[in-house]
């Protein structure tokens, strides 16, 4: 009786804590709905963590002993974890996002492969299964976790080269090779049906050093344009990993949350993929996001740079105008600006709205947020498909710190590495204007042919110092009529 109702309560709050973990994912899908859905979230793993604790009330007599240690290491874990969440979500850059979920993914398939650690060199995973499943969960966990780390330094410039050589994609398969092996050797070692030739602790260590070893090397050689996507799948291995633990520990809450993190981190990747028009196998095994070489004898035409108040005078003269942003709007944190342009214009009656890519920034939904976070309303903001066919119609198209997403060479240069991505239809409006610091590329590396387009001006500078002299040069004029 003493441990059952513990027991009930724990099953009776993991159950709450999936639906809220599934209903707080539900809400994430619109902009408008996210906050709330983080917070239900939260809630959800406020409400399993605490839980936890009642399993206190279950434990046998062997473990008395460490009780209270163990609740003081569990605290002790929890305030500095939190802690550390709480002090760095609060001071991360927009832009710094991408690394911060890296590192965090990371964290997490460490902890899972933490799990699996324990139960392996505790002796406690036994039977083929749960040997099988518990060595998955910390292969999966280990890549995971050293991967993820490779993927944040190279978010972060500490690393800025990919790292490839010759015959790279074989050493990597030998790689998994070995530990797959070590991992067999393991369970075969724990079965009795062989004698070890080192001891069981030295073959769990080796095992976990090649998982590590095989995450680095996978990722080393993939280029920057695409971390994005590799940390979706290393998001989507984590979850899987949790899910794996989950399964061995018999916990339903690290069951449940694994395979929503897991099953998001997957569709996130599929999304990505398809809004690039790649394959996940391209992303995770070609060499996209070298350097491309382009000869500047391949693009016709010529920059065209204008005054930033003349564009903005332009904008404030046309009846329509649609803004497409892009990475270094999130650099210059020109969101606010913007949007004090757009209401300018809106006020003498220009029709604005801003045409979103799916894959504009560098991670999913960065330019929503970013527009949401300057109250901009979710009726102005338009994804790909719904306003792409509007640009034709358009007079004005306000390119701000966006580049690869409007290159046309993705629908005609069969040789350039994004022929085939979805992109925004911004060259086919009357007059297209681009604010840019300079010749700086996009992600992708290459140089973009609307820029050099007859319909096309480049308006160079900071997106927030433009942004800044196109409010001023546009608010004298007042409400005049148009
Ligand atoms: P990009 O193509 O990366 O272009 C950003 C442009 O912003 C650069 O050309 C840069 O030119 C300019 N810029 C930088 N700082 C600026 C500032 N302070 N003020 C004004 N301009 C500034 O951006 P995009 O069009 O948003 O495309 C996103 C890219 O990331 C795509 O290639 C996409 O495939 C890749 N990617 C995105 C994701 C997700 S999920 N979003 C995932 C994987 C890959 P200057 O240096 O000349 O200023």
């Amino acid at each position: 009786m003493l441990t059952t109702i513990p027991l009930v309560i724990i099953g009776a709050t993991d159950l709450a804590a999936a639906f809220l973990f599934m209903y707080g994912l539900k809400r994430m899908s619109s902009p408008m709905t996210a906050p709330s859905g983080i917070f239900a979230a939260g809630i959800g793993m406020l409400v399993a963590v605490v839980a936890s604790f009642l399993y206190v009330f279950t434990i046998g007599e062997a473990t008395r002993p460490y009780l209270l240690t163990n609740i003081g290491l569990a605290v002790v874990a929890l305030v500095i974890g939190g802690g550390i969440a709480w002090w760095s979500g609060k001071r991360v850059a927009m832009t710094a996002m991408p690394q911060m979920v890296a590192l965090y993914n990371g964290m997490g398939g460490g902890a899972a492969g933490a799990i699996a650690a324990v139960e392996l060199f505790g002796g406690k995973a036994q039977g083929i299964t749960s040997l099988t499943v518990t060595l998955i969960g910390a292969l999966i966990g280990a890549v995971s976790m050293s991967g993820s780390l490779i993927a944040w330094a190279k978010l972060d410039g500490v690393i800025d080269q990919p790292w490839r050589f010759k015959a790279q994609q074989l050493v990597n398969a030998l790689a998994l090779l070995v530990t797959i092996l070590v991992g067999g050797y393991i369970t075969l070692a724990t079965q009795g049906t062989i004698t070890p030739i080192v001891s069981l602790p030295m073959l769990i260590a080796a095992f976990f050093v090649c998982a590590l070893i095989f995450g680095i090397l996978m990722t080393v050689p993939i280029g920057g344009a695409d971390m994005p996507v590799v940390i979706s799948v290393f998001n989507a291995f984590t979850g899987l990993a949790v899910a794996l633990e989950g399964f061995v520990l018999q916990k339903p809450a690290l069951m449940i949350a694994g395979m929503v993190v897991g099953a998001a981190g997957m569709l996130l990747t599929l999304l990505m993929a398809k809004a690039m028009n790649r394959s996940v196998s391209n992303i995770l095994f070609s060499n996209f996001g070298a350097t491309v070489h382009q000869k500047q004898g391949d693009i016709q035409g010529s920059l065209r740079p204008v005054d930033a108040g003349d564009a903005g005078i332009a904008m404030r003269y046309a009846a329509s105008v649609i803004i497409v942003p892009g990475y270094g709007l999130a650099v210059a944190q020109g969101q606010q600006k913007l949007y004090e342009f757009v209401k300018l214009l809106q006020g003498v009656g220009v029709k604005v709205r801003f045409a979103v890519h799916p894959v504009a920034g560098r991670m999913p939904g960065q330019m929503d947020v970013l527009l949401a976070e300057a109250g901009v309303p979710y009726d102005l903001i338009l994804q790909l498909e719904d306003i792409n066919d509007d640009f034709a119609s358009t007079d004005i198209v306000l390119v701000i710190g966006a580049n690869d997403v409007v290159n046309p060479a993705a629908r005609s240069d069969r040789t350039s590495p994004i022929f085939g991505m979805p992109i925004l239809n911004a060259d086919k409006a009357k007059q297209v204007y681009v604010v840019k610091r300079g010749e700086g590329k996009g992600y992708a590396g290459i140089v973009n042919t609307l820029f050099y387009a007859e319909n096309c001006n480049m308006v160079y500078g900071d997106a927030q110092a433009v942004l800044i002299k196109m409010i001023e040069a546009v608010r004298p004029l007042g409400q005049a009529a148009a």
